[in-house]
């Protein structure tokens, strides 16, 4: 395609042109057999909306409340790992467009920059990871409360990782001779090359300095997500957590509404209802299946948070029918930013803004409290769930 975009699905076009392969395919994929990762996608976009006419939406406001807070729309960038591979410097990019858009971004503890990196743009909400070192687990939580991060984000599915055949395909994963493919795959793609490897650099994890050290390379980084990702974390360190940080504590990760029932009564403010984009076990409900269900479960209790497949502002407005009180964006902001950086990442959340404006209008709602159920069509001729 030319440099022209109008969708997410032509940002993701743009990303693959300009991406090494390994680093498209890790950003693109799922896990083994990609079952959920299609499902958050096909479930989502298969929710029918009820078309209502002549009730005057000439103004419509998409405003929202969230932890004290004004938002511009109830939408945020989710914590996407190794963002700043894909555009130089990425996660300061995303940063300066989500403030500028006035919607928050998390931060990953897999990103380049560091948190105090991404401060200093704007300071950032931050997802962290239990791993067995609780030292390095602690001292996390502390460089996010000096850095003012507004929220902190527990990621607890992935206590085991799942296997992304692709990763293993394109040489990022397991191979030997992986590091070689990366090299040709790099040399394929001058523009990234110029833009990120060179000046984009130390790309390296900003976050796992302490661990790592300076240097660390792409493979030391997947060495320690395997070795270091801890099969032995449960509500108890979510207690920890919590007795650790004051601010809004979101635990990311929640499909099954007894899970929810728990989150609700751990003292976490917010819960995302997530599969880790299909990333993790392949064959896991999607999540606009699971959305409704865990809402029922502990809405008025807990913010309740959902991405998975959101690709367009007509995917938000269907997740807030689902239940959700606010949606995050993951593989659609990270492919704008692989394609255009910090200027395809605002141009995303014109679109996401513009055509959640037309989704409300067209379903008779003017303001994000009216969202509910009553938008969505439950006449039994589209999938029902
Ligand atoms: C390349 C990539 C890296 C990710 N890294 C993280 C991460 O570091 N921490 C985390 O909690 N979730 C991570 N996720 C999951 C996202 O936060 C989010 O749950 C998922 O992308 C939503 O699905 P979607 O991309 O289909 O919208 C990652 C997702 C992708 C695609």
């Amino acid at each position: 395609m030319t440099g022209k975009a109008a969708s997410v699905s032509d940002y993701r076009a743009l990303a693959k042109a300009r991406l090494p392969r390994f680093l498209f395919e890790y950003l693109d994929g799922g896990s083994y057999d990609e079952v959920t990762l299609r499902r958050n996608v096909e479930d989502l976009q298969s929710v029918a909306l009820r078309q209502r006419v002549l009730r005057d939406v000439s103004e419509i406001d998409l405003s929202t409340e969230l932890f004290g807070k004004s938002w511009a729309m109830p939408v945020g960038l989710g914590p996407v790992g190794l963002s700043g591979f894909y555009a130089r410097r990425g996660e300061v990019q995303a940063a300066k467009a989500a403030a500028a858009a006035n919607i928050p971004l998390a931060l990953s503890t897999l990103s380049a920059c560091s948190i105090a990196e991404v401060a200093r743009a704007a300071p950032p909400w931050f997802q962290l990871y239990i791993v067995k070192d609780r030292g390095f687990v602690s001292a996390m939580i502390e460089r996010a409360r000096e850095a003012g991060c507004g929220a902190l984000l527990l990621t607890v599915d992935l206590a085991v990782p799942g296997t992304r055949y692709r990763d293993y395909r394109s040489g990022l994963s397991g191979s030997i001779r992986g590091k070689a493919s990366r090299f040709r795959q790099v040399a394929a793609r001058p523009g990234w090359a110029w833009d990120v490897a060179v000046h984009g650099r130390p790309l390296t994890f900003g976050n796992l300095e302490p661990l790592l050290g300076a240097g660390a390379a792409l493979e030391d980084l997947m060495g320690w997500v395997g070795a270091n990702f801890d099969a032995s974390v449960s509500w108890a360190d979510v207690e920890w957590v919590r007795a650790q940080w004051k601010g809004p504590l979101i635990i990311k990760g929640i499909l099954d509404p007894d899970d929810a029932r728990a989150a609700a009564s751990s003292g976490a403010d917010g819960v995302v209802v997530s599969n880790h984009g299909g990333r993790q076990l392949d064959g896991v409900s999607s999540t606009a299946r699971a959305l409704p269900a865990v809402s029922d479960a502990i809405a008025g209790r807990s913010k309740i948070f959902a991405d998975g497949g959101v690709r367009s502002g007509l995917d938000v407005v269907r997740m807030l029918g689902l239940g959700a009180d606010f949606v995050l964006l993951g593989r659609a902001w990270a492919y704008a930013l692989a394609a255009r950086g910090e200027a395809g990442v605002a141009h995303v959340l014109k679109l996401i803004e513009a055509e959640m404006k037309v989704a409300m209008a067209l379903t008779g709602v003017t303001r994000i409290e009216q969202i509910d159920e009553q938008i969505l069509d439950r006449s039994g001729n589209q999938a029902t769930f």
